[in-house]
């Protein structure tokens, strides 16, 4: 494992830094963290997802998905969520509590789709048919019209960071301003 710095000061600096590296490289296990979410009977749900953007300054994320997934319900009902992130090359898991803001429409979206309408991507957001319906009960409709982009934007509260190493295992949870180490 490269080093990973040792005071809480070092080790929060390369988390941001290696999340910001997983928004840019396709290979990077960051890159497609779960997402867990709570559904509208109270029963958790989770997906993987790709992370876009991470911005270390105001402790945000960002993904991209569709505005009709299931997802997206259950966090209009419950905004609290939750990311796990694993690397096998940095040794590394974050369990991030986060609350997730919906942009479906406006200035967010339209900056957004500016772009993703210019990549292979876009068809992602074009189906006429919203993701999970019923493939039987598909019917043919005329060439899709509008895009379906929503911006995932998620603040993150807190981090379980949990590094599994020969020598010992470290734990510890980070806030905002705080740093608590933890028995693994
Ligand atoms: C590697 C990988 C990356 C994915 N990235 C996304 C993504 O960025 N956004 C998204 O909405 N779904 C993504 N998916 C699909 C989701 O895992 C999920 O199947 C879909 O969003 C429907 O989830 P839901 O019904 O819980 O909303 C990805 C799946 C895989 C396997």
């Amino acid at each position: 494992m490269e080093n990973s710095g040792q005071t809480p000061s070092e080790i929060r600096h390369r988390i941001w830094m290696e999340l910001g590296r997983a928004t840019q490289d396709r290979l990077h296990a960051w890159r497609t963290p779960v997402l867990a979410t709570t559904a509208e009977d109270g029963l958790p749900d989770a997906r993987t997802v790709v992370l876009r953007e991470a911005d270390a300054n105001t402790a945000h994320l960002r993904f991209y998905t569709d505005g009709r997934s299931a997802k997206i319900s259950h966090l209009s009902g419950q905004p609290q969520a939750v990311l796990v992130f694993w690397s096998k090359r940095l040794n590394w898991q974050l369990r991030m509590r986060v609350s997730i803001t919906t942009h479906a429409a406006g200035p967010v979206v339209d900056a957004v789709w500016a772009r993703v309408s210019q990549s292979a991507a876009a068809d992602d957001y074009l189906s006429p048919y919203a993701p999970g319906s019923a493939l039987s009960a598909a019917t043919p409709t005329a060439a899709p019209s509008r895009h379906h982009l929503a911006v995932l934007s998620a603040e993150v509260h807190d981090i379980d960071w949990l590094e599994l190493a020969r020598g010992g295992h470290r734990r510890a949870r980070l806030g905002a301003d705080t740093w608590d180490w933890l028995t693994p």
